[in-house]
């Protein structure tokens, strides 16, 4: 099939590359014309396992090619719109203003019973506001909602093997035909890549809400966890301990139970912002109430790290030095966006700490956002000198540390561990004061 993929950042880079891998024609439209021009190199703008590998392949095939210009997409029976939908600046609703700016932008194109398949996290009640625009400018086009699921760092797994595919097509008396709409998304998602995954057909605010509802829900757990912790913290109990004994219970699972300094990145915290906006809008903001809570708990980990900190540096960071082992907002990304890490990172600098920061792939995206910080290319070099080390992101080569040869470089062998990663008894065996967020 022909496709086009609006909008080619985290989530239209790799659903372009995917897509192509399936054998479809593809073109990728970016704005950002040096983004464009990496993508059509067989580069990857940001850090993500297999994407270059995906992109050199399906350019190699004459499947995929990326540009500047929409009206390359004019040929494409299905569209994917893929801009990102930010927290807005001063509010907590999200940002339309590429969602709007790229549909503006291709109704022209569209072709007689072309599909625009949305794919961006909006707002609920946003797809029918598009599918009225859509109608009014090519009557026989029809729009679909088809949320994705993808984790970073796992993106190009996640859209080859979905756990599930959710179609929001239009009603009865909505603009746009079902079945239609169906037909075509099945034809791209074809066999291998639906073969034994369930699909659920939906309404589309259905489909948008399957979207907020799911990250609402990874975001309460974590944080169900992270207050449990506190409770930890203050009774001298192990929530990794609690969390493996309640995960155990098949109805809860094991998994998005790890409590430490919380989740960040371009998703979950302001997708449940934006889910909070937009209930206050439809006027029921009772309903997402708790989601304050999410919030607040997660920010209060933050808070937690630095106090505990300061604490391990006898009441003040002023002048000491600290290194911080991790900016991503998790593991396998470069991705810093609300990371937890930098976060911390920051205000321990803002309290007159001498930060040394350290991440295997986004020391060059943290240092745009915090330039006064100083980074490292090892835990080694960051640990240099250091009275405390903080543990903020966990990635593999630092949960492999050892702590004999690590404790070498140190001033001071102190860990904090906001990830509750690190074995305390092989850390404290090797002669480190070792304290983590909610074990004793
Ligand atoms: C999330 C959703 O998982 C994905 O389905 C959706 O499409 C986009 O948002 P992502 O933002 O890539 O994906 O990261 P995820 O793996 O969900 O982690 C989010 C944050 O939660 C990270 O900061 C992570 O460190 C944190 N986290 C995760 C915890 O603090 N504890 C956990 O147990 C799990």
């Amino acid at each position: 099939m022909r496709i086009s993929v609006i909008g080619c950042g985290y989530l239209g880079a790799v659903h372009a590359a995917a897509m192509a891998s399936l054998g479809h024609d593809v073109v990728g439209v970016e704005t950002d014309a040096a983004k464009a021009e990496a993508l059509s190199a067989g580069r990857a703008p940001f850090y993500e396992p297999g994407l270059p590998e995906l992109l050199t392949e399906a350019g190699a095939n004459g499947k995929l090619r990326f540009t500047t210009n929409i009206a390359d997409a004019a040929e494409a029976e299905v569209h994917f719109l893929c801009v990102g939908t930010p927290q807005s600046k001063g509010s907590y609703a999200a940002d339309l203003t590429y969602v709007n700016g790229a549909v503006t932008a291709l109704l022209p194109y569209l072709k007689p019973g072309a599909l625009l398949a949305g794919k961006s996290t909006v707002p609920v009640g946003t797809a029918a506001r598009l599918a009225d625009l859509v109608a009014e400018a090519q009557p026989s086009a029809h729009l679909v909602w088809n949320p994705e699921f993808l984790r970073e760092g796992f993106a190009v797994q996640d859209t080859l093997h979905p756990d599930r595919i959710v179609y929001g097509v239009p009603s009865a008396g909505e603009p746009g035909d079902a079945q239609r709409a169906e037909a075509l998304l099945d034809e791209v998602y074809a066999t291998p890549l639906s073969e034994g995954i369930p699909k659920l057909v939906t309404d589309r605010a259905t489909a948008e809400l399957v979207k907020v509802a799911a990250n609402s829900f990874l975001a309460t757990k974590i944080s169900f966890i992270n207050a449990m912790a506190e409770l930890c913290e203050t009774t001298g109990a192990d929530v990794t301990a609690l969390a493996d004994a309640i995960g155990l219970d098949d109805r809860i699972g094991r998994k998005f139970l790890n409590a430490g300094v919380g989740f960040g990145g371009g998703c979950l915290p302001k997708d449940i912002r934006a889910f909070m906006a937009r209930a206050g809008e439809l006027g029921a903001d009772q309903a997402l109430h708790f989601l304050r809570e999410v919030d607040a708990i997660n920010l209060r980990r933050r808070t937690r790290m630095v106090d505990l900190a300061r604490e391990e540096l006898g009441g003040s960071v002023a002048g000491k030095r600290i290194a911080v082992l991790g900016a991503a907002f998790k593991p396998e990304s470069d991705d810093v966006r609300d990371s937890p890490a930098l976060n911390v990172a920051a205000q321990l600098q803002l309290q007159g700490a001498e930060v040394v920061v350290t991440d295997p792939q986004a020391n060059e995206n943290a240092s745009r956002v915090w330039p006064t910080l100083a980074f490292a290319d090892s835990a080694e070099e960051a640990a240099r000198g250091a009275e405390l080390v903080l543990m903020l992101t966990e990635w593999k080569q630092f949960r492999g540390l050892d702590p004999h040869d690590f404790g070498q470089v140190v001033a001071g062998k102190r860990m904090l561990d906001g990830r509750n990663v690190l074995d305390p008894q092989r850390w404290r065996g090797a002669g480190w004061s070792y304290r983590a967020l909610g074990r004793p």
